[in-house]
């Protein structure tokens, strides 16, 4: 089986890295994969089912009974598609809770190593760089400032008609960013290979263009 592609983005949370990525895929004809989604999926069921987030037993429980797909982009929690309900800062900082077990990381990581193998992918994250695709082709780390990660945060949660507050979410944006920074596994880094790009003040095209060049060369290089 030949080499796929790999394009890794990583960054803090409203970075911009799922628009990012999204619109990347468009252009190189690439699988998207969203390892947030799969986090915020995994806290999500276990609050469904009434689990303890921080149980250990409930959260291997829980990760027996994970029956999540991912059908033409969408992710599926057995025969429930998720959209909004996985988006609310409540399920946010429950992924980011899930999110520090070690199991918990090795199940997702292996989904998404193994859908890396067959298909050409971006996956956008927090640790794709360093941990997950460590031989990506292209590692791109995303960043802005809180302020603006919230704005657009805040913008993109009232755009779906959700009734949101900017001084909640600038303060949820900002612990998630300690709790995902300073947790022992696969914290929040740039991958030594990787290239940051500050996205503070920039719109959407400008970063794409930005990071399309930097695809573009490699793919010329190889
Ligand atoms: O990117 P996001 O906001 O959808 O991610 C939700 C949480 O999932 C985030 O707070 C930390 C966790 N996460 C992670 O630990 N590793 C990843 N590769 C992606 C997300």
């Amino acid at each position: 089986m030949s080499k796929t592609f790999k394009v890794a983005i990583d960054g803090p949370a409203g970075s911009g890295k799922s628009t990012i990525a999204k619109e990347i895929a468009k252009i190189f004809n690439l699988y998207y994969l969203d390892s947030g989604a799969l986090y915020r999926a995994f806290g999500y069921f276990v609050k469904k089912m009434n689990f303890d987030l921080f149980n250990e037993d409930d959260i291997i429980k829980a990760l027996k009974d994970f029956d999540i797909k991912i059908i033409d982009g969408e992710y599926y929690l057995g025969d429930e598609k998720l959209g909004m309900q996985i988006r609310t800062p409540e399920i946010g900082k429950a992924a980011s809770i899930v999110a520090k077990n070690e199991k918990v990381r090795n199940k997702v990581n292996e989904i998404l190593k193994s859908l890396s193998k067959i298909h050409n992918v971006v996956i956008d994250g927090r640790d794709i760089g360093t941990v997950v695709l460590p031989d990506a082709d292209v590692k791109i780390f995303l960043t802005a400032s809180i302020e603006e990660r919230a704005r657009r945060r805040y913008k993109e949660l009232l755009e779906k008609g959700k009734n949101v507050n900017y001084e909640e979410i600038y303060k949820e944006i900002e612990k998630r960013d300690i709790a995902d920074s300073t947790r022992d596994i696969a914290p929040l880094k740039p991958a030594e290979d990787a290239i940051t790009v500050d996205t503070t003040g920039k719109d959407i095209k400008t970063v794409v263009d930005e990071i399309s060049k930097i695809i573009n060369k490699k793919i010329n290089q190889e």
